[in-house]
């Protein structure tokens, strides 16, 4: 369906429609946006200049005119049946800006394969039959391994006995309870669906605790894809983000300053334990010194302290990100791997915000799924149970070990940085992730997955032998692009 056809009028030119205040990008404006992609290639810098186009990623040679390959002539990793299906997504889903990191336009063009039919233990197998070790684990869920037997048949005995059901269901409170026994110092947890969830519903809580309407973000965290945690305005009124401040992270002297300008105002600073830009921009740790100027700006302010424990959780610390930290939060957001696959998160708080969080209203359909809650109770005890903590210390280690010394053999200059267990790794002197694409299409077509800009994650499932054979992979893909 062409744009008139479809009744939209292309836009010639950005303009503040008067009315909403949201500004109007034009088609050339969102043909123009297409190579600063490929320059600048953080994960703010790609969402906020990203543009709602539709469309699904190319595999027969037409490349869209807003979209700037790396490379056009690299050859699919997708098969046939792969290939069928991104023609048949084409047609029916939007899909091609949205989805984020499963998207062609943050993958990268034919650098990984489209569609994934299978997953158990720590390999998927694609829908034409290929078969890969997985370390993206499905960006972050996949915690204790695809398929985990504990896991799938605790959630499948509450399936038999019914999933969604009227009222409360007692799984709900079971997983209450077990939260508050994993990590210490809380005093409530609500049982969630997404870690979108989790963190919006922290903002509400804070600000119906404080009565304060702002709230403070670090610059490039991504928070969720509601419209004030995430990095991807498009189709956001601006004014729906008026009480939202970005600063640098680990930048002491900016959140002292913001606190003396506006600090009273605010409800909460949230935040991740991880700065994460993704694109070829290290992990960060907070330092010491930015989480005594957090401490210090709670006292002056009385603002709440959220760690966004989504992305990063079990993976820093056995019982929490904050511990590793050294920080002490008053709500904590799960997700991802808490259901190790099942769509499991949760919001946990102290005391103190128990009255913010009675006061709000808060319901979804789903919320009530007892076979969630299951998954994540199981999660939890088989995590604790086997320390799958010291395990995915283990591989990690060994995974940057093998690549590092592989790295080395053949003159390829990559530099790691983050957790073991949730490692970074990029080219240096790779602006646009071209090196970084090619290197994860390499790695796809011998079968090991990585994401070209974004970091990975260890699973307890990854064995020795399975790293060893992904090592021997990298090598010989190391190899394969030092030989051009
Ligand atoms: C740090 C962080 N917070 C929140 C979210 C949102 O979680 P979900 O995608 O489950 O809504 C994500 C998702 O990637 C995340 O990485």
């Amino acid at each position: 369906m062409t744009e008139s056809e479809s009744g939209t009028t292309p836009v010639e030119s950005g303009t503040e429609n008067s009315e909403s205040g949201v500004r109007e990008l034009s088609r050339r404006q969102l043909l123009a946006a297409g190579p600063a992609l490929a320059l600048a290639p953080g994960l703010s810098t790609l969402l906020l200049s990203s543009e709602a186009a539709g469309g699904v990623a190319p595999t027969d040679g037409k490349i869209p005119g807003y979209w700037s390959p790396t490379d056009p002539n690299r050859p699919p990793i997708d098969g046939p049946k792969g290939q069928d299906l991104w023609r048949r997504a084409d047609k029916v889903m939007p899909s091609y800006a949205m989805f984020l990191t499963r998207s062609a336009r943050y993958a990268g063009y034919n650098v990984l394969p489209g569609f994934i039919a299978e997953a158990e233990g720590c390999r998927v197998k694609d829908v034409d039959g290929r078969s890969y070790i997985d370390f993206t684990c499905s960006a972050g869920p996949n915690l204790l391994g695809y398929r985990h037997p504990e896991i799938e048949a605790a959630a499948r005995a509450q399936a038999n006995a019914g999933d969604l059901m009227p009222m409360f269901s007692p799984a709900m409170i079971d997983f209450c309870e077990r939260l508050l026994q994993w990590t210490d110092g809380f005093d409530w947890a609500l049982p969630l669906k997404r870690g979108s969830d989790a963190t919006e519903l922290a903002m509400r809580v804070a600000r119906a605790a404080t009565g304060h309407p702002h709230i403070l973000m670090f610059k490039d965290s991504y928070h969720g894809s509601n419209r004030e945690q995430s990095l991807l305005y498009e189709g956001t009124p601006t004014d729906a983000l008026e009480h939202l401040s970005r600063l640098p992270w680990n930048d002491v002297a900016a959140l002292d300053d913001f606190k003396s300008a506006r600090g009273k105002q605010v409800a909460a600073i949230l935040m991740s334990p991880l700065d994460q830009p993704g694109g070829n921009h290290p992990t960060r740790s907070a330092s010491p010194e930015f989480i005594a100027a957090i401490n210090r700006f709670r006292k002056r302010t009385g603002a709440a302290v959220i760690l966004d424990d989504v992305r990063a959780g079990f993976r820093l610390h056995p019982k929490g990100s904050h511990k590793a930290m050294g920080l002490v939060p008053d709500m904590l957001c799960l997700g991802k791997a808490l259901g190790n696959g099942h769509a499991s998160a949760a919001l946990i708080g102290t005391a103190a915000l128990r009255g913010g969080a009675e006061r709000i209203l808060y319901s979804s359909t789903y919320l009530f799924s007892a076979v969630c809650c299951h998954a994540a109770i199981a999660t939890l005890d088989v995590y604790e149970r086997d320390n799958a903590f010291a395990t995915m210390q283990r591989a990690g280690e060994r995974l940057m070990a093998g690549m590092q010394k592989a790295a080395n053999e053949y003159d390829q200059h990559l530099s790691f940085s983050g957790p073991a267990t949730h490692p970074t790794m990029f080219y240096d002197n790779d602006p646009d992730s071209a090196l970084m694409e090619r290197f994860c299409h390499e790695t796809a077509r011998r079968g090991v997955l990585f994401h070209p800009r974004i970091w990975s994650f260890m699973s307890a499932a990854h064995d020795d032998a399975c790293i060893d054979e992904a090592i021997d992979i990298i090598g010989t893909s190391f190899a394969a692009m030092a030989d051009k």
